[in-house]
């Protein structure tokens, strides 16, 4: 959950790049980014992320050992001064297609990266998150230019719990050479080649794939594995654009258009004079 990343990690993104909820998240499972390529100060735009999956269909193991629909939760690392635009100016258009998704500042050290989720997969596959660009002239902490924007997102249950745990969403593997003793419900024991046993408990939901007899080398498969989701991970760039720099790249480009018209028609008349002096 991102309230795991948020108590956890006081910056989610690492140096090297990872976002905190891989660490947890252990499968790797893509997503989709789409926002505009510019944008201008002080200004709403939106960034829709995809997390894609066969939401109607496929159902994962949950804490108990039954089975339910998957969920999905999002990151999204917004550069400083950037951040979630406010309710009060959010344009119905946009707000109709948040479909009421809410969206939460990480903590109060960084408003600009915000996180959603858990919510149903089935109805939030698009994640629409609303951007209020910052405005360089007013804010001392935002500039004008190319910045690059991150993003993660989640569908289905982590393997991995804050203590360091496992949850039960992972496949189990023998812990020894050895041949299988028994197995009693959840619990496999596997003895030895020097006769001294080991017992292994899989967790709640955990399809066995061993028999009673059968030998197994260390780190086999003991269980099926349960997992169908994964976390993705996206980048994307984007420039903050300043209109007085437009403006003074039309005023380059049109002078530029003048000069090179004014040496043609420069030439134009020198040729006329030549063919009147019979050159
Ligand atoms: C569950 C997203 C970070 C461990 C979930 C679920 C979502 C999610 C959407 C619900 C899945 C479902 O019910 O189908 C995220 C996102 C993260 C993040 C977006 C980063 C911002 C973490 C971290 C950890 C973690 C850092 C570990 C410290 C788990 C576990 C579950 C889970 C163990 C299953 C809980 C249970 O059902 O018992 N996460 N997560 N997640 N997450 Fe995360």
């Amino acid at each position: 959950y991102p309230i795991y990343a948020q108590q956890n990690y006081a910056n989610p993104r690492a140096l090297n790049g990872k976002i905190a909820c891989a660490n947890c998240h252990l499968a790797g499972k893509e997503i989709d980014v789409r926002m505009p390529h510019d944008v201008l100060a002080d200004t709403i735009f939106k960034a829709q992320i995809d997390v894609p999956c066969k939401y109607e269909k496929r159902r994962q193991l949950i804490a108990d050992g039954s089975k339910a629909a998957l969920n999905i939760g999002a990151i999204a690392i917004m550069p400083e001064g950037w951040k979630l635009a406010p309710k009060d100016r959010l344009p119905k258009v946009l707000k109709k297609q948040m479909k009421g998704l809410s969206w939460s500042p990480y903590s109060k050290e960084y408003p600009n990266i915000v996180v959603a989720g858990p919510v149903p997969g089935s109805i939030y596959e698009r994640m629409v998150l609303p951007i209020l660009a910052p405005d360089p002239n007013t804010q001392k902490d935002a500039n004008f230019g190319k910045l690059t924007m991150y993003f993660g997102g989640n569908r289905g249950r982590g393997q991995v719990y804050p203590e360091g745990n496992q949850s039960n969403n992972n496949q189990f593997f023998a812990k020894k050479d050895g041949k299988i003793s028994a197995i009693d419900g959840l619990k496999v024991t596997i003895e030895g080649t020097d006769g001294s046993t080991v017992t292994q408990e899989v967790l709640a939901g955990g399809q066995i794939v061993v028999e009673v007899g059968e030998q197994v080398v260390k780190d086999d498969p003991l269980t099926t594995n349960p997992n169908v989701g994964g976390f993705g991970q996206a980048e994307k760039e984007m420039m903050l654009q300043d209109m007085n720099r437009v403006w003074a790249y039309c005023a380059l480009a049109t002078s530029i258009f003048v000069a090179q018209l004014t040496f043609v028609l420069k030439k134009k008349q020198f040729e006329k004079v030549q063919l009147a002096e019979g050159f």
